[in-house]
């Protein structure tokens, strides 16, 4: 494509969130999208939710990638795929007059399978988490990636294969027997400490048996849904690693699209509360073959506040009602949930951390404007855990253990009051909001490189 590609989104570069998620990636997808050869999603699945607002509409999008309007856009080996999902979004676009098919979307043979037991267990498994909830989307992607790590379960090449029947069948019987005795734990994990207190193996058998009935699946109904989906996809099914190195290798513009954030990512994040996948650089690394020395840019998208979706620690939280006030002018509400997302101030400790960990080399400050008629606004610059002060650099670990306790220590800086979504340069920026986000830039060792005053592709500025 390369139509006057500016110099910091030619070769390979990667856009990937350094918060929780919700940064306004998919705003960024698209942006640098225009300029791409191939666009690569590699995290997670449809527990994604990228809004995107161009020339052809809002769109919101959980597995189909952010860069589809302006590139050929590849779903990666690590992604897990809902082919349910996936085909509702292909038709949604066809039907808003942008025909999705393999000139712009190549699916992976290696990519994962979601089937209805992952989803039924992903939900088994947060109800006998008792009080310790990860607040998931529900989607299946735990259980997806579990079985993707235990080294079984479908993927996408499994669906054009000879056997395909006689292995779903398989699957689903070993499947309806897990779901079943996950039920089995359920009903037992809602039974109080004292309800097994001198309780005889003979007794405890039976109430084992009593919470296991009829498996939940219907094999029929799904073979059927199955084989539209193969004969739908079919054409955008690849084995997508040549396709990928051949771009980065030859020297095009090659566009990683992330989804999720660092803090989300299964061992870099807050972990237990986070997701499965890696959304970090070493995430896209695995998927593509491609390492983070040939990369060239890691643009590391943040809010110029705090934000999360789901349970877990997250220090600079308010609940009050600049919390309150943020959610409604952010209109911080799940793209794929609805559920409220929590809001706050921005956290220079835990997303310099997040910018290191997750291979940034450049941030994109979002979602400015959001700020625009707050008198005062708070930056956290370090942490108390138990009379000791933490920075950046003298951080233990960002594991509940440790973030739970931690008491943000605040730098308060004064408010611009004034509106900033038609700034379209930064030396326009009333120049208190400069002081602050060049404030964020110095306290993440970071250059900001664009910074979002509104969701539209239009409402953003390069420095
Ligand atoms: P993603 O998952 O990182 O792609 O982000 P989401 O789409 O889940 O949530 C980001 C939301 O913020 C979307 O509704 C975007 O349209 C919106 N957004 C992105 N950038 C800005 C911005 O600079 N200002 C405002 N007000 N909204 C923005
Ligand atoms: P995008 O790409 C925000 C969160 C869930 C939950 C945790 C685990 O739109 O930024 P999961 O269903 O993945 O097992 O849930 O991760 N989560 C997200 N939060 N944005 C996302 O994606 C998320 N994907 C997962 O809320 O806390
Ligand atoms: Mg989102």
């Amino acid at each position: 494509m390369s139509k006057r590609t500016p110099a910091y989104w030619k070769g390979t570069n990667v856009v990937l969130d350094v918060g929780w998620g919700d940064n306004g990636k998919g705003k960024f997808v698209d942006i640098g999208s225009q300029y791409a050869d191939l666009v690569v999603r590699w995290a997670g699945g449809p527990n994604a939710g990228h809004t995107i607002n161009n020339e052809f509409g809002e769109f919101k999008f959980h597995l189909m990638p952010s860069g589809i309007f302006n590139s050929l856009c590849v779903l990666g080996d690590t992604v897990i795929i809902d082919p349910d999902i996936l085909i509702g979004e292909i038709d949604e676009l066809n039907l808003r007059g942008f025909p999705i098919n393999e000139s712009n979307l190549l699916i992976s043979a290696d990519a994962s399978l979601i089937f209805d037991w992952h989803k039924r267990r992903d939900v088994l498994s947060e109800a006998a988490r008792g009080g310790k909830m990860i607040g998931t989307t529900g989607r299946g992607i735990g259980p997806t990636y579990a079985d993707r790590t235990d080294r079984t379960g479908l993927k996408i090449h499994h669906l054009y294969e000879p056997d395909f029947e006689k292995r779903l069948m398989r699957e689903f019987v070993w499947q309806t027997r897990m779901t079943k005795l996950m039920e089995g734990k359920t009903h037992i994990g809602n039974l109080s400490r004292e309800d097994f207190e001198g309780i005889s193996p003979h007794a405890f058998n039976q109430m084992v048996r009593k919470s296991i009935g009829n498996g939940p699946y219907d094999f029929e109904k799904m073979y059927d849904r199955l084989t539209i989906a193969r004969e739908r996809l079919e054409p955008m099914v690849k084995n997508v690693f040549p396709i990928i190195q051949k771009v980065h290798r030859d020297g095009g513009n090659l566009l990683g699209e992330g989804a999720q954030g660092a803090l989300l990512d299964l061992d870099l994040g807050t972990t237990p509360y986070v997701t499965s996948s890696h959304p970090t650089m070493a995430g896209f690394s695995i998927a593509t073959g491609i390492n983070a020395n040939e990369v060239r840019n890691v643009y590391g998208v943040t809010r110029a506040y705090g934000a999360r979706v789901g349970e877990g620690p997250f220090p600079t939280e308010l609940e009050d009602e600049t919390g309150e006030y943020i959610r409604k002018v952010g209109k911080e509400y799940g793209t794929t949930t609805g559920r409220p997302r929590r809001c706050g101030w921005f956290d220079a400790i835990i997303t310099k951390y997040s910018v290191r960990v997750s291979g940034a080399t450049k941030v994109a400050l979002t979602k400015l404007d959001v700020l625009d008629e707050l008198d005062e606004i708070k930056i956290c610059i370090g942490y108390k855990v138990d009379g000791q002060r933490y920075d950046a650099d003298t951080l233990p670990t960002i594991k509940p253990r440790f973030l739970y306790r931690a008491k943000p220590i605040y730098e308060t800086m004064p408010g611009w009051e004034q509106k900033t979504s038609e700034v379209r340069s930064f030396g326009d920026l009333p120049l208190k909001a400069q002081k602050y986000a060049l404030r964020i830039e110095d306290l993440l060792s970071t250059p900001i490189k664009f910074v979002s005053v509104g969701p539209e592709r239009e409402a953003t500025i390069v420095r």
